[in-house]
This record gives C-alpha cells, structure tokens and sequence, in this order.
C-alpha cells in the first residue's frame, strides 16, 4: 500500500504531480518511452493514435510559452482533443473558486488536466479533489506550481542529460542561479538525485539558496568559477523576479559579473560540458548570449525534446 497521492496502488503513475519520491523505475521508464516519440515528429502525418477520443484541458493559470504549446502539440500528436482555457476570459475572473472550475470541467467529461498555477500545491489539491468526488478517473499533470514542482521540465531535462552523456553513473552537474524561488532547480535535484549523478551542485550566493539546502544532497557553492570546474553539465536558472520579496540582489549588473554565465567562466567546465537553461532566458542577466547562443548550448534541443517528453507521460497516464 503506498501513500504517494500520485501512484495506485499498483504503484503505477495516476497523476504527475512531482518528482521527489518518484521510483526510479518510473523516471526511467518515462525516458525510455519518449525516445521513439521523438520520431513521430519526422513522419509526414506527426500522430499516433494512444489517446484518441480523449480531451486534455491545458489550465495554465500562469504564463507559459514553451510548457503550454509543447503540451498542446504532444496531445494532438496522441491525437486527443485538447482544450485551451483562455483564463483570463474564463469565470475565474468573476470570482469563480479553482474547485467550481475544475468541477465544470469534469462534467464536460474531461480526461486529462494539464494545470500551471502560482499556488504550490494547487495540482495536489485538484488531484485529491477528483478523488473526493469520485472523479479520479481523470488524470493531472503539474505544469508547475509556484516555487514547489515542475516535474515535466525535470524530465525532459534528464532526457537531455541522457542523450547527449548517454549515462547518468559519472556525471558532475552545477544547477546555477536562483535556486531558492525555482520549481524546475527542485524538480531537477530530484530526478538527478534519483538517477544516481554522483556530484549534484548548486551555484548561488546565499540570498538565492534556500536554508539547508545540502540537505537535498547538492554541495553548495557560492563562487561561481569554483562551481563549474570540471562540471559536465550547467544548468542555468533564470532570477524569478516575480517571486521574489524584496531585494534579494544589489543589481543586475552586478548578478551578471558574479552570476552570469560567460565564455570565460565556461572554459572551467570540462571542453564537452553542455549548457542548459530551461527558458525564458534573460539574456545579460544570467547567461551571456555569446554562451545561449554558442555550440555548447542545448537550449533548443531542451524544447523538441519536452514533446516526446509529455507525450510519454500523457501516454503512460492514459494507460498505454
Ligand atoms: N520552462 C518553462 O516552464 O517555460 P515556460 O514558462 O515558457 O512554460
């Protein structure tokens, strides 16, 4: 018998609502089963049929560019029917509770919600709504949730580590930048921790780390050239503004010389290190567009690959 609110009690995935806990049974899986979606995209009718006649609600009740579309085309891809709810000409804005509106959506015989919200934890509390109301026949996937998960940005993160170093076993990754107000830094400890990446580092000054945090087994550096050195992968974190109270930073110029990823500082990872950001870049902020832009960066291949990515989890959440 398991308590995990997002597996059965088979232990198989019900909903997806974060990373930490997950067996690595289950990441792995997830992995392995969006490889051959990646070649879906290259035939002349880019559509498999796993989830025809099912309807997915994209409820993003926060900004999205690269989570929201990359859903969307994974589910018509599956060949669901997906709808957009455009919240800001939904009822939300006359008062309507997050509750009344997922339960409006469940009698539109919904099968799937795909929810971003500034809440951490507003996916959890949908997922054990719908089983309060015996709905739990429908599925939820956390697009995100305020400063707590973004587990398909984890995921396809990991798939991009597994691609381009093909092996988790002897890998030093440095996850540099605002670690204390980012879901995707939380999601990504996780799932490396999970897969057995021996040395997992966070790069910040201590106003943008959260307290304790080495006891999500990172090591903590605040110097930035002393963090990458050697590392094979560096993930950059963008400064979460819109999160943060206060002045966290003197400048940022100054978060730039300190923080920002440049050629130089590059040069102390090992010469094959990628470079990853999980987007919106700030472009002079925390990464150098020299770096974005340069032939280590996999900033792009991050985005195809989140298709196959939220394919794989839509498809092993349907049951296939
Ligand atoms: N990485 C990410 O979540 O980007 P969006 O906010 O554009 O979805």
């Amino acid at each position: 018998m398991t308590h995990d609110p997002q597996l059965n009690k088979h232990g198989e995935l019900q909903h997806l609502l974060t990373i930490d806990g997950l067996p690595r049974e289950i990441i792995t899986s997830i992995l392995d089963a969006a490889a051959p979606f990646t070649e879906v995209a290259e035939r002349e009718v880019k559509k498999v049929p796993l989830l025809r006649g099912k309807s997915v609600f994209n409820l993003f009740f926060e900004n999205s560019t690269r989570t929201r579309t990359t859903f969307e085309i994974a589910a018509k891809r599956l060949s669901a029917d997906v709808i957009n709810l455009n919240i800001n000409t939904s009822s939300t804005t006359k008062g309507e509770t997050l509750l009344d509106t997922v339960d409006n959506l469940a009698a539109m015989q919904a099968d799937m919600f795909v929810v971003r919200h500034a809440s951490s934890g507003a996916p959890h509390l949908i997922a054990q709504h719908l089983r309060n109301i015996g709905a739990d026949h429908i599925r939820v996937v956390n697009a995100g949730d305020g400063r707590h998960a973004h587990p398909t940005q984890g995921l396809l993160d990991m798939y991009t580590i597994r691609h381009y170093k093909k092996d988790f076993a002897n890998l030093t990754v440095a996850i540099v930048g605002d670690v204390l107000h980012s879901r995707v830094a939380r999601s990504q400890i996780h799932a490396l921790n999970i897969l057995g990446v021996p040395e997992v580092r966070v790069v910040a000054p201590k106003t943008l780390l959260p307290n304790e945090v080495e006891r999500m087994g990172v090591r903590v550096f605040n110097d930035m050239r002393e963090g990458l050195r050697g590392v094979d992968v560096v993930m950059m974190l963008r400064l979460q503004n819109e999160r943060m109270n206060g002045a966290l930073l003197p400048s940022t110029q100054e978060y730039f010389k300190y923080y920002g990823l440049t050629p130089d500082k590059l040069d102390l990872a090992k010469p094959d290190a990628i470079v990853m950001h999980p987007g919106p870049m700030n472009r002079g902020v925390e990464i150098d567009s020299a770096v974005a832009d340069g032939g280590q960066a996999v900033i792009l291949p991050q985005v195809t690959f989140g298709i196959a990515v939220r394919m794989a989890v839509m498809s092993m959440l349907a049951g296939n």
